[in-house]
């Protein structure tokens, strides 16, 4: 397919949200310690932005899951491709995700991880697709709610590329 990105939100604008949610997360988390949960790959370069900016001390640790067996969209559970090096238990656990769209990811992940016993355990994502979400989840912060389409960079890709656009984009076919 022959296609061209059109730019959705610009790097100064997504760099601006980022420390306008570090600052909250630091108010709302000041005296805790935050344990980011980073789910590979595309959150990696929100994660890094959000991570730079806080000010309470942070840890963080890495997990790959799919979400979608055989090619079904809904498959309602998550492979664990690669699982966390640390224990999370008793530990402020935030999730960090780059988009949040039918939810089946997150609402699968929650659970998993809820059954760790973390002390607290909430959920970050730079975009939301709210309009597609299938399962019943909800971000305890979004950086910005987007409309359905299909959108690159920032850690988003489009079979495997685009990743590292500075800035959110919509592909759209030619
Ligand atoms: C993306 C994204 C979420 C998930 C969201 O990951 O990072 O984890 O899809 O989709 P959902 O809300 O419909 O479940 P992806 O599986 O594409 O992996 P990647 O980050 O390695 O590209």
């Amino acid at each position: 397919m022959d296609y061209h990105i059109e730019e959705l939100i610009s790097e100064e604008k997504i760099e601006k949200r980022i420390a306008e949610l570090a600052k909250q997360l630091d108010e709302e988390y000041a005296g805790k310690e935050i344990h980011l949960v980073v789910i590979l790959k595309g959150s990696v370069f929100f994660a890094c932005e959000l991570a730079k900016r806080l000010t309470v001390p942070v840890t963080l640790d890495f997990m790959a899951v799919s979400s979608y067996g055989d090619g079904m969209v809904s498959a309602g559970e998550i492979t664990v491709k690669k699982e966390l090096d640390e224990d999370i238990a008793d530990k402020e656990v935030l999730i960090v995700e780059d988009i949040l769209d039918s939810g089946v990811t997150l609402y699968n992940l929650k659970i998993l991880l809820a059954a760790r016993n973390p002390k607290s355990l909430k959920i970050i994502t730079l975009l939301d697709k709210k309009e597609n979400h299938e399962a019943g989840i909800k971000a305890d912060y979004v950086g910005f709610d987007i409309p359905n389409k299909f959108v690159v960079g920032y850690g988003l890709d489009y079979a495997q590329k685009h990743r590292n656009l500075p800035y959110v984009g919509v592909v759209i076919p030619d």
